[in-house]
């Protein structure tokens, strides 16, 4: 497509974005972007060297300096314009997304319109947030100091460095960028090695948009090679990472810096003897086999009480038997899942589970990467299932006889994102969303990130620094104050 054109390289690889410009690497190396589907080489990324990697940290860190003069209003207006041109790109960039990350065509696309929406929302949020400070009164706390007032706001951290995941290459980048951007910070963007085209592609959009050189850049490669150097990186001021175990590591060698991590859910779904069991169902399929379940918020384990286990089995059943399963193109609802060695990693979960003991609905049944919708019942804790995360289009069925069991099965998870709870008494929900230890209890929905301004996060293990676009921006910025003395012993507003 003619408006992407500077991004191909001549040997077929696309180039990454350094300085304003699309570049090949000195280092004459691809890495291989593998389509989930056909399992054949789908793209080639280039593997920049340590080198460029130092270079685009250094031009983020000066072009930093003159971003964060630029007028609010004015950072807002670019990130609109790219906003509006996200959207209008948003065909080939879906097209991407289902070629690298085997997305169905119609949720890529929703993927694109959603980032949009997000930018334009974190541009106008960013205009609320940052166009007023505080004023800090002397007298309202005891002891010396009427003699002074405090001026403060907020100033941006520097260089952000995102690192969005595969699911949801271009969302869970703009998420990141975006209210980076506003505040007035620089952005290195590292893109997941499935999913670098598509971000790429959005990359080129806000290039498009006109942001000044240097601002922002795209350096692609292997994780491996050079992960490390950017997340111990001594210019880069905070880390948002989404994505695996690897955030813990970082995590740990961050420094003193703010991050922002997001490290997957083991999303617990419980449900009570009054619950609406359609409304269950319905959320259930929808909240555990969008995306073949590679969502951090997919439902992961069912906890339900025993009196109404059969009668929701069947709904469940009977509605993922409507699941259609296939190629991405089409819009299957199941479309393949990431890599071989997810799918292997699936397969072990659930032959791990029917090895001891647990029951399953349907026949399992795998084709290369692709994986029919399953459905794990009798599920215990001594299965690998009840506590590990597929992130893949199979669902575990804790039977539970009280709801305290699906509390505690909540609370000893590690990977403690969200959870939800379907039953018709409000009064039960609110005490049990208080007692379940998750970042965010949904009732009588499946758990979910969205609407993108809503407060985001983990607990334990599942991430640090609480996300959202209003979150985000707070996140990414500091508190500066003033504070001006007064030579007079006291000093009155008016
Ligand atoms: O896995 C990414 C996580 O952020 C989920 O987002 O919108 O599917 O709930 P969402």
């Amino acid at each position: 497509m003619a408006f992407f054109k500077d991004i191909f390289a001549p040997n077929g690889a696309f180039k990454f974005y350094i300085a304003g410009q699309w570049k090949e690497s000195d280092s004459g190396s691809t890495v291989d972007i593998i389509n989930p589907f056909t399992l054949q080489k789908q793209y080639k990324i280039q593997a920049c060297t340590p080198e460029e990697v130092n270079k685009c940290v250094d031009q983020a860190k000066a072009a930093q300096k003159l971003w964060a003069k630029v007028p609010l209003w004015k950072r807002a207006e670019y990130l609109h314009s790219f906003a509006k041109i996200l959207r209008t790109n948003k065909d080939p960039i879906a097209k991407c997304l289902t070629n690298e990350v085997g997305k169905c065509l119609k949720d890529a696309i929703v993927e694109v319109e959603r980032s949009a929406d997000l930018v334009s929302y974190a541009a106008e949020e960013g205009i609320r947030i940052l166009s007023v400070g505080r004023f800090c009164m002397p007298d309202c706390f005891p002891g010396n100091g009427r003699n002074k007032f405090c001026l403060a706001s907020k100033i941006p951290l520097g260089v952000v460095l995102a690192i969005p995941p595969f699911n949801y290459p271009v969302n869970l980048a703009v998420s990141k960028i975006s209210p980076a951007l506003v505040a007035g910070n620089s952005v290195v963007l590292k893109p997941p090695t499935q999913g670098a085209v598509s971000c790429l592609h959005m990359m080129h959009c806000m290039h498009a948009a006109g942001f000044p050189k240097g601002l922002l850049c795209a350096v692609t490669g292997k994780g491996s090679e050079i992960g490390d150097l950017l997340t111990t990186h001594p210019k880069v001021n905070c880390i948002s990472f989404t994505g695996g175990d690897t955030g813990i590591a970082i995590c740990k060698r961050a420094g003193m810096i703010p991050i922002q991590m997001e490290l997957g859910g083991k999303d617990v779904c419980l449900v009570l003897e009054d619950a609406d069991l359609e409304l269950a169902a319905t959320h259930i399929i929808k909240g555990g086999f969008s995306y073949s379940g590679q969502r951090c918020t997919a439902v992961k384990c069912i906890c339900v009480m025993e009196k109404v286990a059969d009668a929701l089995v069947k709904k469940i059943v009977d509605k993922m038997a409507k699941l259609t399963v296939g190629f991405p193109d089409a819009n299957c609802d199941i479309t393949p899942v990431i890599s071989t060695v997810s799918a292997e990693f699936i397969e072990g979960l659930a032959m791990d589970a029917r090895e001891k003991g647990a029951r399953f609905h349907q026949e399992w049944k795998r084709e290369g990467n692709l994986i029919w919708p399953l459905l794990i019942d009798n599920v215990t804790t001594n299965m690998r299932i009840a506590w590990e995360e597929p992130f893949g289009p199979i669902i575990p069925i804790i039977r539970i006889k009280t709801p305290q069991e699906g509390i505690d099965h909540c609370n000893a998870s590690k990977l403690a994102l969200q959870g939800c709870i379907f039953t018709k008494n409000i009064d039960n929900a609110i005490l049990m969303s208080d007692a379940m230890e998750s970042g965010t209890i949904q009732i009588n929905a499946a758990p979910a990130r969205g609407p993108d301004h809503f407060p985001f996060q983990g607990l334990r293990e599942s991430g640090i620094g609480s996300q959202g676009i209003t979150n985000t921006i707070n996140l990414m910025t500091k508190t500066k104050s003033t504070v001006i003395n007064f030579q007079k012993e006291t000093y009155t507003m008016g």
